[in-house]
């Protein structure tokens, strides 16, 4: 199968009440109503501490700041404070701690972020954990401390595809480390896979399939390879001396997981993401559904009111910048109405739930009724779908209805505008 673009890698609501800051309880006590689901919203925390960097990653992370870990926690506390002060925070619904290696830091420091961010109760607070950079008790201090899910790098279970990839785990780390939140009561808990490594094969990928199924997590992320200029990766397929990822090789392994992921109960919720049911993640979900979040930490992004934001990428500017007082912001944007409209409409395409038809138009009618006809999409309910075809598609499949005029700035304006670029949410590159 040719042109396929799956797999871009990375990322319910309660009344107030965070560790700190948040309602009291005698206050909780005064209203036994029971309190109308708060709106969502979304704090995402950024930590550029890896200890090594793999081949294939562009994100904004570096292996050389340990020392530097401290001042970074101190800068994110005044940057939480700095946002509540200025009145863009609400009570978060969902907090996700991405990287880099948000493992890496002390579970006390990781805390101490989180302790500082008021938040609902029932809050969604995920950590992404390398499978070698957490232990019992550290995953015991996240639990206590109000962290509710594990986000696990285990990207495959051949140690040979780990070693290419330059993971520096292996797959009994994976093993031991979901013993371990299993053991200190995390029940929802992502395991985050790479498919179509040079030198992985099929067998390899089904068996790494199979392997994370065993383990029993409530939600699995696969994410196509991604070959990204300017990494040790890219530079080796720029030179010719590793093959570039092959998009029917691709397009297989993605028919693989989805039929391993369904047979065992999962289900798709966005093209790279499944989840048994009650395991989607809420934080992602903010993304595609265009919600509103705030950024923490260096060369985060965030949405607001309509308003795109970006800090500063470096992390030595992120701490200068809190240190001396000032904004961590490096830029914003307004997108107007119809780039919104079609932003919200590509999101919403690319999750189960599909994007809102047209109300009229004979262009997009005819278009949509041939995307039908060829199994690329399903219609009905007033929206469109996508099939398992049409996901294998899905960059050629928006293209096109979006160069036909398929969204509508009139409705989707006047719904939550949309805040992000395709498939990363608040995760920096
Ligand atoms: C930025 S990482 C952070 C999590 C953690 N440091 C780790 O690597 O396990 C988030 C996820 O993005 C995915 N990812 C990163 N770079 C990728 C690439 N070039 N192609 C495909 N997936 C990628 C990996 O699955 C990874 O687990
Ligand atoms: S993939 Fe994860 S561990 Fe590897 S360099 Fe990127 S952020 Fe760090």
């Amino acid at each position: 199968m040719a042109g396929m673009v799956v797999g871009d890698p990375p990322s319910g609501p309660g009344p107030v009440l965070a560790r700190h800051g948040g309602l009291g309880a005698s206050a909780r006590r005064r209203s036994p109503e029971p309190s109308p689901p708060a709106e969502p919203f979304g704090v995402y925390v950024h930590i550029p501490f890896c200890a090594s960097r793999c081949g294939y990653c562009d994100f904004a992370t570096w292996t050389d700041r340990g020392h530097q870990v401290e001042a970074y926690v101190d800068a994110c506390v005044r940057d939480v404070d700095r946002l509540r002060r200025s009145g863009a925070a609400r009570p978060a619904t969902s907090v996700f701690f991405g990287g880099g290696t948000p493992s890496l830091l002390p579970a006390s420091s990781l805390l101490r972020i989180l302790d500082s961010i008021e938040r609902v109760p029932g809050c969604e607070v995920t950590v992404e954990c390398n499978p070698d950079s957490v232990d019992a008790p550290k995953l015991g201090e996240y639990r206590a401390g109000g962290v509710t899910r594990i986000s696990l790098g285990v990207q495959s279970m051949a140690p040979h595809v780990l070693a290419y990839l330059e993971r520096t785990h292996d797959p009994a780390n994976v093993e031991r480390a979901v013993a371990w939140a299993r053991a200190v009561g995390f029940e929802h808990l992502n395991l985050d896979l790479i498919y179509g490594t040079p030198g992985e094969t099929v067998d390899d990928w089904r068996a790494t399939l199979e392997r994370a199924v065993a383990l029993g997590p409530d939600h699995v992320s696969a994410y196509a390879l991604t070959v990204e200029p300017g990494t040790p990766l890219g530079r080796r397929v720029a030179a010719g001396s590793v093959p570039g990822p092959d998009d029917d090789d691709q397009a297989d392994r993605y028919e693989i997981a989805d039929d391993v992921l369904t047979g065992a109960g999962f289900a798709w919720y966005e093209i790279s993401n499944w989840a048994r049911p009650g395991g989607e993640c809420r934080h992602n979900l903010l993304y595609w559904t265009g919600g509103e979040y705030l950024p923490v930490g260096c060369a985060a992004h965030g949405h607001r009111a309509g308003r795109r934001s970006w800090n500063v990428r470096n992390p030595d500017r992120y701490v200068a910048a809190l240190e001396g007082g000032r904004s961590p912001e490096a830029g914003s944007e307004v997108l107007d109405p119809q780039a919104r409209a079609e932003e919200a409409f590509a999101l919403a395409l690319r999750t189960a739930g599909g994007a809102p038809l047209p109300d009229s138009g004979a262009e997009p009618a005819a278009l949509l009724a041939g995307l039908e006809r060829d199994g690329f999409v399903r219609l009905g309910g007033g929206r469109v779908r996508l099939t398992r075809r049409g996901r294998l598609m899905a960059t050629d499949v928006t293209a096109r209805l979006l160069a036909a005029g398929v969204a509508d700035p009139g409705p989707v304006a006047d719904a939550e505008p949309v805040a992000l670029r395709l498939g990363r949410g608040g995760r920096p590159g």
